[in-house]
């Protein structure tokens, strides 16, 4: 499935002048000539766009030695001011700013003037509970408007927001508060999925046992019928909002080229997740530039991104980058096959959405259900179609432009969580190839290269790496600067990204996957040690290895290999509970699809699990060189 090979010559989709007429970036080929001949004068013309209280002297500063990009040195300003007070003060308050749609169908609609008056609100709550700039607060909120609220309240304040996804089990969000130690845990007293209502309060609260760090528990209510008992240290927001009503709301903080705006955990190589974190003004320039040039942006568009506020796709494309290019944008909750499978045709035709960010896993998912689901409904208000989180095979590319009417540009985009801006894309104005990326946004020096840096000719596979700096880099793995280093010095000279790739001729990207151990299901990301650590956790599993196995619909899916202690032997753990632990472990998306009992696993010499051997195996293929092998 990760498997594009590049596409047959005639395999080529061009614009329609009319659209490269218009589009904002009508000449990619001049654009990204001029942009690295001189990176420094395209960056500065897109900060020229943004407010601040005072202007930067030193658009970039580079440490080659620690790798610390420092953008916008000497400037001061607010992300939220330019996503907010800005369009309010420039007349666009009654603009709508946020279209909400729930897992029960419940819909909420909310202008700039509306979302920032919310986002004072929540600041002042904050700020009550002691919170100022520089503190950390940790937001565990299933994708609705207060989850987007208390990240921009975060954000005003200068405080430093971690998200964590809704879905994850109460051990992964605890392990998360230890590492962040946020003095506030913002939290919801019920989430809803399919219908079913989960209990994210317990959630918290149990995760909050030991997290001594965490003060204070808020708790925005979504049921509201049932009267909570307080725990010491729990608040109820609604209850704080009516206490601060009459405050004045203040200034946003003004912010520096050193203040994070967020750390956001992802999966690595090890088994403990990585804090990334992002900087407030460099983040800011780097998700506004490429939101209104990738998505061409105009007033009279809505845009539904499929993600959720959780990962770093929410961040950047629901959340920062939108709001600050003023757009109406569409936030969902829920699946897209629940109540139905027209749940996103259906958004799309009732809003009139024109630009749809998904994903190729939901795009196969749509595809199994058929063409009929989106024929039912009218869509050609779409003007944009998108893609992010993992490869777009060819044949879910055409589909997906199929039913949309076989003439929308499609923008399959290529970045990660440590970029937190799209790094390669197609522009509306620029040539498609089924199952590629494109080529790199302006400003964007990547490469193809082998294991010495060097760049590898078309047509060849090898490591994706970044060159230079851009703006919304992130700063340093929290509280790990080596684990910071580690990206710069696995191959000396550049980012290593830990995808392959290889490009064709015209220079057009086709990704092939990680190379390093990370799994990629349905787009989310997981580290093979983490769910190994999550398996051992069980007393009857001695040893574990986890692998990504390619997969129609997910992309890839876990296979996990276990040996057991000898005293479990007689009494094996079934297949499900062992499920069930790695759920209660991490969540629902860690869980391994497949499961083999195993009496040893292949080893290298000095005790290292042979991954590569099991999924070579797996996969019928070739071993390789065993000559290390132990066993
Ligand atoms: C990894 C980053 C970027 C936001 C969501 C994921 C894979 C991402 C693509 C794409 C092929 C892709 C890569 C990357 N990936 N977009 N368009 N084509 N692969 O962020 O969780 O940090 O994951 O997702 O493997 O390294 P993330």
């Amino acid at each position: 499935m990760a498997e594009t090979s590049p596409p047959h010559p005639s395999d080529i989709f061009l614009p329609s002048p009319d659209a490269v007429h218009r589009s904002r970036v009508p000449d990619y080929d001049g654009l990204y000539a001029r942009s690295i001949a001189d990176p420094h004068s395209f960056w500065e013309e897109r900060a020229r766009l943004l407010s601040f209280t005072r202007r930067h002297e030193t658009l970039l500063d580079w440490n080659p030695v620690t790798f610390e990009g420092r953008w916008l040195v000497g400037a001061q300003g607010n992300i939220t001011h330019n996503a907010l007070d800005r369009h309010v003060a420039e007349g666009y308050g009654t603009k709508t700013a946020l279209i909400w749609s729930g897992d029960g169908g419940e819909e909420e609609s909310i202008t700039y003037a509306e979302l920032l008056e919310r986002t004072i609100r929540f600041s002042l709550v904050l700020k009550k509970l002691g919170v100022g700039k520089g503190d950390r607060v940790a937001i565990f909120l299933p994708p609705t408007p207060a989850q987007v609220v208390a990240m921009l309240a975060c954000a005003r304040l200068g405080a430093i927001h971690a998200v964590v996804f809704s879905g994850f089990s109460q051990a992964a969000l605890k392990s998360r508060l230890e590492d962040f130690e946020p003095r506030v845990l913002v939290t919801a007293d019920v989430a809803y999925r399919r219908g079913k209502t989960i209990p994210l309060l317990e959630t918290a609260r149990k995760a909050r046992e030991g997290a001594a760090a965490v003060t204070s528990l808020l708790i925005v209510e979504r049921k509201g019928d049932s009267p909570h008992t307080l725990l010491p240290g729990e608040h109820l927001f609604s209850e704080l909002r009516d206490s601060v009503r009459h405050e004045n709301p203040g200034d946003p903080e003004p912010m520096g080229a050193d203040d994070p705006l967020f750390v956001l955990y992802t999966s690595g190589t090890t088994g403990k997740p990585k804090g990334i974190v992002h900087m407030h003004l460099g983040y800011m320039l780097g998700t506004f530039a490429t939101t209104r040039e990738i998505f061409d942006l105009r007033d009279s568009d809505v845009y539904f991104c499929v993600a959720d506020p959780g990962w770093i796709t929410g961040h950047s494309y629901i959340v920062y980058g939108p709001l600050l290019n003023r757009a109406t944008v569409l936030l969902a909750e829920g699946t897209p096959d629940y109540p139905d499978a027209g749940r996103h045709w259906s958004l799309i035709e009732r809003h009139r959405v024109t630009i749809y960010y998904s994903t190729p896993t939901t795009i196969r998912l749509l595809m199994r259900f058929g063409d009929d689901w989106p024929k039912k409904f009218d869509i050609r208000c779409l003007r944009i179609l998108g893609s992010v989180g993992e490869p777009l095979n060819p044949e879910a590319w055409h589909w997906f432009r199929r039913v949309t009417g076989g003439h929308l540009p499609l923008i399959d985009t290529w970045w990660q969580t440590e970029t937190g801006m799209i790094m390669v894309t197609p522009f509306v104005s620029t040539p498609e190839k089924p199952g590629s990326a494109g080529r790199p946004f302006p400003g964007v020096q990547i490469d193809v290269v082998d294991a010495k840096c060097r760049t590898v000719p078309p047509g060849e596979t090898g490591t994706v790496v970044i060159r230079t700096p851009w703006p919304s880099m992130f700063r340093t793995v929290f509280r790990d600067p080596e684990r910071y280093r580690k990206y710069w010095t696995e191959i000396p000279g550049a980012f290593f990204s830990g995808d392959s790739a290889r490009r064709d001729e015209d220079g057009y990207f086709f990704f092939l996957g990680r190379v390093d151990d990370v799994i990629k299901v349905a787009g989310h990301r997981l580290g093979t040690a983490e769910i190994e650590s999550a398996l051992i956790t069980h007393p009857h599993i001695a040893e574990a290895a986890a692998i990504g196995k390619p997969h129609e619909l997910k992309g890839e899916i876990i296979k996990v290999f276990v040996v057991l202690h000898p005293h479990a032997e007689k009494t094996p753990p079934g297949h499900d509970e062992i499920k069930k632990h790695v759920r209660t472990e991490l969540g629902a998306i860690a869980e391994p699809h497949e499961i083999d009992i195993v009496v040893s696993l292949p080893k290298t010499r000095s005790g290292k699990i042979m991954r590569r051997v099991l999924k070579a195996r797996e996969m019928g293929l070739p071993e390789g060189d065993l000559s290390t092998l132990e066993d």
